[in-house]
């Protein structure tokens, strides 16, 4: 106990989006290190930053083409030491998106390798001869639509790609690659970086046969092909645990590390990466919440689900937004955004708070003519762009949103003269005023940074839940509906509320409005 992985709460940066610190309208380090304080007293711990290092940008930073430095548009690399310095002077850590599986296309690596057959980084990535018919090797998809192949006309070789054409995937079968990816791990260690969020991991490794994916049985036949096939042979494959059990080697010749494994996976297949002797992923992510619906009876069985699957030793995480999915405030309402931030903050594990969350922003509409997002581009029509989520932090009521001087690179939230950090932070009973209050009752509060859960129980749209730790219970009970609802307490005092005003103890039945949530130390 008592590492900083466990008792605090990791905050993402995305940092095109966070502040712009030169004009050009994209966000960049400076900006990020002028905003810490943001940080500060908001409350949490971490500050984990969407990948930085040089890319061409064809998925805005999740294609790298050198993994040891630093995009211009983002700064330098003396940038980001003093934003290291700058977070631990602070008491924050700062966590780095580390994206193992794929490079650039322009990564030297990968321009070596298309080089032809007998390049001497040929076998770095995936490269197989056409099928019979001249067609890609296999039925593999992008996750981002099409084959996962593509032809290199010179040698006449396929190569694979999970994402983007421009994101060829590199061969983690190969020691070479491990090798050199332990480099660049400790590249950043060196200079202090307290961990890694590591992107897909669970796709590391691929079939060695390159057989083909069957078909997915419940499919809808109009779902989008990549959901039509089950990733038997392109996720999850077994020799993927020691892969990262050697990153975690390496992690762990420096002291207090981390690394968290970006998972979409089923719970009894997403708790095996925290490895079998807990020497895997420290918390692999656990996006139940965003995935579930948004309903009492589903979130108190996605909670038990999930502590009864926990291997002994684990210590369990929760997210409620990311750069990838719906704004948690889009998807359960604005309402009911402040009951999922008090759940997110009080239940047992890492809480992951997307920034913005903490204002209540909202997916923002992108008119098409705006839209970058090449997951959305290159399939339209399905919604799968994901800049509504991506778009700037608003600070504060200027042109400009306190964002950039410039025009951002993305439209800004068009309420962002009322919803703003300054504007919130003038307003009491504001989001952010919750979030921090939230945040700082959960950090002086043992039972809800250690406690055990007990008690996980839905009824009638109430979710309820207790945190004990050494004889002190927080009971939480959480009015996931949009009417009134009374419940059953243990006599306490309230000590957070969703709701502007309510204070004082409870006891017995207790009325809850719509959308109210309360933690109430039990007395
Ligand atoms: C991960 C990232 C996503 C990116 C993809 C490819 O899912 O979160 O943003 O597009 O990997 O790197």
């Amino acid at each position: 106990m008592g590492e900083w992985w466990r008792d605090g709460v990791i905050y993402q940066v995305y940092p095109r989006s966070f502040a712009d610190s030169d004009g050009d309208g994209v966000g960049d380090l400076a900006g990020v290190l002028a905003r810490l304080d943001h940080l500060v007293t908001l409350g949490v711990d971490a500050l984990w930053l969407s990948p930085i290092q040089p890319s061409p940008m064809a998925d805005f930073g999740y294609d790298v083409s050198d993994y040891c430095n630093v995009d211009p548009l983002f700064g330098t690399l003396a940038d980001l030491d003093r934003l290291v310095a700058a977070c631990h002077a602070r008491g924050l850590r700062l966590v780095l998106d580390l994206v193992p599986n794929h490079s650039s296309d322009r990564h030297p690596w990968f321009l070596d390798s298309r080089g032809g057959r007998g390049a001497s980084r040929r076998d770095w990535y995936l490269w197989r001869d056409p099928a019979p018919d001249g067609g890609p090797p296999n039925n593999w998809l992008s996750h981002f639509g099409g084959p996962a192949w593509t032809l290199d006309a010179s040698s006449g070789q396929y190569y694979l790609h999970s994402f983007l054409p421009q994101q060829p995937d590199l061969n983690w079968r190969n020691p070479a690659v491990v090798a050199a990816m332990h480099g660049v791990l400790r590249f950043w260690l060196d200079r202090g970086v307290d961990g890694f969020r590591v992107d897909v991991i669970w796709l590391l490794v691929k079939d060695a046969l390159f057989r083909d994916n069957p078909p997915e049985p419940g499919a809808a036949p109009d779902a989008r092909p990549f959901a039509r096939q089950r990733a038997v042979h392109t996720a999850d494959q077994p020799e993927t645990h020691a892969a990262i059990a050697g990153l975690r080697r390496v992690l762990d010749a420096y002291p207090g590390r981390m690394m968290v494994g970006e998972i979409y996976l089923p719970v009894e297949r997403l708790v095996r990466y925290y490895g079998g002797a807990l020497d895997e992923c420290h918390l692999p992510f656990n996006f139940q919440l965003l995935l579930c619906a948004w309903d009492a009876s589903a979130i108190a069985g996605v909670i038990r689900e999930y502590e009864a699957a926990l291997p002994a030793g684990a210590w369990p995480n929760w997210v409620l937004g990311n750069h990838d999915r719906p704004r948690v405030a889009s998807r359960v309402g604005a309402g009911q955004a402040r009951v999922a931030a008090m759940l997110l903050l009080t239940l047992r594990g890492t809480p992951t708070l997307y920034y913005g969350d903490e204002l209540g922003l909202e997916d923002v509409a992108i008119p098409p003519e705006r839209a970058q997002d090449p997951a959305g581009l290159r399939e339209p029509g399905r919604g799968l762009g994901r800049d509504a989520v991506r778009t700037p932090m608003p600070w504060d009521a200027s042109p400009g949103a306190g964002f950039t001087t410039g025009e951002p690179w993305l439209p800004l939230n068009a309420d962002h003269a009322s919803r703003n950090v300054a504007a919130h932070h003038a307003e009491p009973d504001s989001m952010l005023a919750l979030h921090r209050r939230l945040l700082a009752l959960r950090r002086a509060t043992p039972a809800l940074v250690r406690g055990t859960i007990e008690g996980v129980a839905a009824k009638d749209g109430v979710l309820r839940y207790v945190r004990s730790h050494d004889g002190r219970r927080v009971q939480v009970v959480l009015n996931l509906t949009a009417t009134e609802r009374e419940v059953g307490v243990a006599a306490g005092t309230i000590l957070a509320a969703t709701t502007a005003g309510r204070a004082g103890t409870v006891e017995g039945d207790v009325r809850l409005v719509a959308h109210e949530g309360l933690v109430v130390g039990v007395s």
